[in-house]
């Protein structure tokens, strides 16, 4: 099992329907690929862990970076590890305060991301999401 951690930065106004048409796809190709995870979304940025099959993750890594949707593409984290912990579904969402930026209208907020998070999660992980959620009211 392999997994990876990027940040972007998200094109300008990146709306409620753009991150719609994300998850979509998402859903749909990483069920095919057998790839679960979950992305962050703070305003300005993204955040995704993707787990699965190596080759399947790096070739969806490979579509991600070239998506024009954002940019600045950095890969924090890759790793080989004996098991998922995002093993729920193919991609989740979910949108976190932050001290960065502005969420577009109707998306609803995480204020705790700790409970969407699942148990069990290595720490540098955890660490690694929380990062991203710096403001909780
Ligand atoms: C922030 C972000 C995250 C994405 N995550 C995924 C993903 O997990 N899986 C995926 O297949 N495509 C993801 N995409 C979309 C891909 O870049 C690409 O548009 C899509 O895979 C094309 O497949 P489709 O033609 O079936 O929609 C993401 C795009 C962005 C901007």
């Amino acid at each position: 099992m392999y997994r990876l951690v990027y940040v972007s930065t998200a094109r300008d106004a990146v709306s409620s329907q753009n991150l719609q048409d994300i998850l979509e796809s998402a859903i749909r190709n990483n069920s095919d690929a057998e790839v679960t995870g979950t992305l962050l979304y703070n305003g300005p940025n993204f955040l995704q862990v993707l787990e699965g099959p190596e080759a399947a993750v790096r070739e969806i890594y490979d579509r991600i970076c070239s998506d024009a949707r954002h940019s600045h593409v950095v890969t924090v984290l890759e790793e080989r590890q004996t098991r998922r912990h995002f093993d729920d579904t193919p991609m989740q969402l979910l949108a976190v305060k932050s001290e960065a930026g502005q969420l577009p209208k109707g998306l609803s907020m995480s204020d705790e991301l700790d409970l969407y998070l699942p148990t069990g999660l290595p720490a540098h992980l955890r660490q690694i999401l929380k990062s991203f959620n710096t403001r909780k009211t």
